[in-house]
């Protein structure tokens, strides 16, 4: 039987808009209420060390009114760790996170920062946090490095399929996800993605990568609501996501 994945919507970008008129509006947590009433299955949100878009008022509110899956991304931030302990998500997706870059560039390098991650995943769990995930790239070592440091999830990093210059090119990059879907799941590990996916690549990635059982969307989502509102964007993503 196919798998069909849970639809959680990132309003990072809605704060991102709010915060470039340093102004109260657009609220990242009215929009967050409006995807679920749409039919997302969860929401996400990255606290940044910099705090660039979201910040910890959303951060309350959120935990307080999603009634979904949450999702907290985060980096390994002590700070930040100990912000999501308290905040108590569903979920914590562990990324990489550079100040400079617009946004994430890629999967978190959990060969060579293992101790790290598996410090920062035993004190997520310690603190009641069920699920952890890692953000990676499609590498069967970086799979295989997450289990060992005890995550329960990934999520793959679909930015370099997003971004393919060629029908070709997407294709293998899709078939790449595919590989480590597959590799990810046959450990036992819940297999999570996001990163550029958006209405026109979906299609592709649906048909070719199988055992995802949850989509992170933020970009396409947020993009598309500017133009024609938040409920028919959430919902024409949501009929993709199940096949339509
Ligand atoms: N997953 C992770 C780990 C991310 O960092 C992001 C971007 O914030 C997304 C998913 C969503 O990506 P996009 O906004 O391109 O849909």
């Amino acid at each position: 039987m196919t798998l069909i994945p849970q639809l959680l919507i990132n309003v990072d970008h809605v704060a991102t808009l709010r915060n470039a008129r340093q102004e109260c509006f657009p609220d990242p947590v009215a929009a967050a209420v409006l995807c679920e009433m749409a039919g997302a299955h969860g929401i996400v949100f990255h606290l940044r060390e910099d705090r660039r878009h979201i910040n910890e008022r959303d951060v309350r509110l959120l935990r307080e009114t999603v009634r979904g899956k949450l999702d907290f991304e985060l980096s390994t931030n002590e700070e930040v760790v100990d912000i999501c302990c308290r905040t108590q998500p569903h979920l914590a997706t562990l990324v990489p996170e550079r100040r400079e870059e617009v946004t994430t560039e890629g999967g978190i390098d959990v060969v060579q920062h293992r101790d790290l991650l598996q410090r920062t995943v035993d004190t997520l769990h310690t603190a009641g946090v069920t699920e952890v995930a890692t953000f990676v790239d499609p590498d069967h070592a970086q799979i295989d490095a997450s289990l060992a440091i005890g995550a329960d999830a990934i999520e793959l990093h679909t930015g370099d399929f997003a971004v393919a210059a060629t029908g070709s090119e997407q294709l293998e990059r899709a078939r790449q996800l595919a590989t480590a879907a597959a590799h990810a799941h046959a450990v036992g590990l819940k297999v999570h993605a996001g990163h550029g996916l958006d209405y026109l690549n979906y299609g592709l990635f649906r048909s070719v990568v199988k055992h995802v059982s949850e989509v992170s969307i933020g970009f396409a989502v947020i993009a598309r609501a500017v133009l024609v509102g938040l409920d028919v964007a959430v919902r024409d993503m949501l009929r993709l996501v199940k096949g339509g």
